[in-house]
């Protein structure tokens, strides 16, 4: 899978564009500033927009094509983010350090899945929340976007499992239209949380 994405973030045009996701946006808008975790983070559209709201950034994905893009990405809009070359499954997740969690369209098998959310939970400090977006179990057979395996999209049961200690502010399956660069385009069904640790 990493050859993949490294070939996927290897074309001249940002996969998922250069803006950030609608959702994070929105949602982080007006927020004090911290420190902040995006893991497989891609070509860095939601960190680097983090960072120029003032977080301190840690981002990290396996693809290194997906790092050059988003070191670039930082470096045109003027902002620093400390980016890792990593895998999910190696990166040393620090407990009780971050005031958010973006989680945007990592769609693992479900173990995969589950033991990142829990890692993303315990890296909250108290008061720190997880944003996330990721594609439904809707979605599937929708040319939008997306893997197209059931058991790799979300369910709100799913969420509400894997987030239970988490203050759940928002959970919703919602329809929406994405523009979100060549690969994230038009209706789509998506599932978004807000959690926050308490
Ligand atoms: C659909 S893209 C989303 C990228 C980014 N979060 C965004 O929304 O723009 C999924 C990302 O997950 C990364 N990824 C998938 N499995 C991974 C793993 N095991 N370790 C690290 N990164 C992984 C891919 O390289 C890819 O960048």
């Amino acid at each position: 899978m990493k050859e993949f994405w490294d070939q996927r973030y290897g074309e001249a045009a940002y996969a998922y564009g250069k803006a950030p996701n609608a959702f994070l946006k929105e949602q982080l808008t007006g927020r004090p500033a911290g420190r902040a975790l995006f893991p497989a983070e891609g070509e860095g559209r939601n960190s680097v927009f983090a960072a120029t709201l003032g977080w301190e950034v840690t981002a990290f994905d396996y693809s290194e094509a997906g790092r050059q893009k988003a070191e670039a990405l930082a470096s045109e809009q003027g902002v620093h983010i400390d980016y890792q070359s990593c895998a999910i499954e190696a990166f040393s997740f620090p407990k009780a350090a971050f005031g958010l969690v973006g989680l945007f369209f990592v769609h693992l098998p479900p173990d995969g899945r589950r033991l990142l959310h829990r890692q993303a939970v315990r890296s909250l400090k108290p008061g720190g929340m997880i944003i996330l977006e990721a594609f439904s179990k809707q979605q599937l057979g929708r040319p939008s976007g997306g893997p197209q395996r059931e058991d790799m999209l979300f369910s709100v049961q799913e969420m509400e499992d894997d987030f239970s200690s988490l203050h759940l502010q928002l959970l919703e399956e919602t329809e929406t239209v994405l523009a979100e660069g060549p690969y994230h385009s038009g209706a789509a069904r998506v599932i978004r949380l807000l959690g926050i640790r308490p």
